[in-house]
């Protein structure tokens, strides 16, 4: 297979593969097209070298080495640095800013940094549960809408203290709201060809609406400023970032570093796990006997008194187990874009080209999920089983150096909402026969699905 010329879809003038691209829901076509071409291929777009895409997750682990391969550009990313340039998430390769943010920040977002915000996580997720169970057994409840809310309040609250209240407003937050369009209009930007007039139009209507949100947090870094003089700063990520020094360089991380990584917080934070969540209700309902098992997990974990805590969070295999399957069928964050350090050998592969991980696909590789992989089958994913999966075979939080700062954060708000929803209630869809309505911006979601809850008999 070695030099193997790369598989490309027949490319159009000019436009070259962008037309295979569906508008809407871009990712649908990668992963069509990796069934049409199998493990690699490669795509032409109007303008740039080509990208590769990778498939399966043979090829797939050949990148996983961070001496050989770093992180870099892509269509999406690049649209996205106009918002929060060199921040944790959209930095290239070892961008100096990059390392100071991530050696600043890797300890507050350890394991056991995130088991100290459990007490925050757990007032915000406990507001939303008395929302819907005061709204009724029969209120719909517009999943999507509530669970952005429940993450966007829970990063706000942990990261930086600050209680948005969004339960307690009928609209939507402000900047849920810009940062919704935002990112659906980075992915439209992505894959259109930079010459249309509505890009020049959007960034300047937008422009002015990201500065003012830029102002907003650099308000909060002085009023946070002022509380280190009577002592009262609290001990969370925005005081460590305020008053950290990185240990290499010796020095603080500037302060419109600091705001673009608190922004790339809140865009990261909330979506990346409101998504996850209402994925993993749609496997779950669309699975009852998932959810016989998971309940039985739960009555037997937390008793009667229904409590969630760590340390019984800790105890939840199968629950921990629906999270996995929900991230190995789901993979919300779907691409990531790496390049060769020096040329390559198998395909040969010059130094600088791009190559785009297409998780989706890698995550339902047969070969190593065997002919049920399109299937949400949590047992596969119980710690036994998990532990002992091929190298590099799941992956929704990205890899190596470059993975994902908030997994530990992101875990632990996923597995006490669904312990705490589950023990306490019953769930269903409104609409029985709902079809996953997959949308996508910078990240994957549901549209469109909408729930009852009901206090399960004897649960109070
Ligand atoms: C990076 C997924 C939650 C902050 C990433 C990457 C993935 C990912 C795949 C790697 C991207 C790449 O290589 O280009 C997810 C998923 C989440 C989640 C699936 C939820 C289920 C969070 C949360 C936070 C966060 C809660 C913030 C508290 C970040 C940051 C990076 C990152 C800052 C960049 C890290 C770096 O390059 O140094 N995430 N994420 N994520 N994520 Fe998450």
């Amino acid at each position: 297979m070695d030099f193997s010329p790369i598989p490309q879809p027949p490319a159009y003038p000019f436009l070259r593969n962008l037309p295979l691209i569906e508008s809407t829901l871009p990712v649908r076509s990668f992963i069509v097209l990796a069934k049409t071409y199998g493990e690699i291929f490669s795509m032409r777009y109007p303008s740039g070298p080509p990208a590769i895409y990778l498939n399966s997750h043979a090829l797939v682990s050949q990148v996983c080495d961070d001496s050989r391969f770093e992180k870099t550009g892509n269509r999406v990313l690049n649209q996205a640095r106009d918002l929060v340039g060199d921040a944790l998430l959209t930095a290239f390769g070892d961008e100096p800013r990059w390392g100071m943010a991530h050696r600043i920040l890797m300890p507050a977002f350890g394991t056991s940094s995130i088991r100290n915000m459990f007490g925050d996580m757990k007032d915000i997720c406990d507001q939303l549960l008395l929302k819907w169970d005061r709204a009724g057994p029969t209120h719909e409840i517009d999943l999507v809408e509530d669970l952005t809310r429940l993450s966007f309040d829970s990063i706000g609250l942990c990261t930086m203290s600050q209680r948005f209240n969004s339960f307690y407003s009928s609209s939507m937050p402000e900047f849920t709201k810009c940062v919704a369009e935002f990112t659906t209009e980075t992915v439209q930007r992505a894959f259109r060809p930079s010459f249309m007039p509505s890009f020049l139009s959007y960034m300047k209507s937008k422009a002015s609406q990201f500065l003012s949100l830029r102002d907003t947090k650099e308000d909060m870094l002085d009023e946070r400023r002022a509380l280190m003089f009577d002592g009262t700063m609290p001990d969370d990520v925005l005081t460590r970032l305020i008053t950290k020094v990185d240990s290499k360089t010796g020095k603080p991380l500037p302060d419109d570093s600091i705001v673009k990584n608190l922004l790339t917080f809140l865009v990261a934070g909330h979506e990346t796990t409101s998504s996850t969540l209402s994925f993993c209700l749609y496997f779950l309902l669309t699975n009852p006997e998932t959810i016989v098992e998971l309940q039985d997990e739960l009555d037997r974990t937390l008793g009667n008194d229904g409590e969630v805590t760590l340390e019984n969070l800790e105890k939840m295999e199968y629950l921990t187990a629906v999270l996995r399957e929900t991230l190995r069928l789901a993979p919300v964050a779907f691409f990531r874009t790496v390049t060769p350090k020096e040329d390559t050998k198998r395909y040969l592969l010059k130094k600088g080209t791009t190559v785009v991980v297409n998780t989706p696909s890698m995550q339902r590789d047969p070969r190593v999920w065997g002919p049920d992989a399109e299937e949400f089958r949590p047992g596969r994913m119980l710690d036994g089983r998990f532990s002992a999966l091929p190298k590099n075979a799941w992956q929704p939080f990205g890899y190596g150096v470059r993975a994902c700062i908030g997994r530990p954060f992101a875990f632990q708000e996923c597995l006490l909402f669904l312990a705490a929803l589950f023990y306490h209630f019953d769930v269903s869809l409104v609409d029985s026969a709902y079809q996953l309505d997959v949308f996508q911006t910078i990240t994957l979601n549901t549209r469109g699905m909408k729930i009852y809850t009901k206090r399960r008999e004897g649960r109070s």
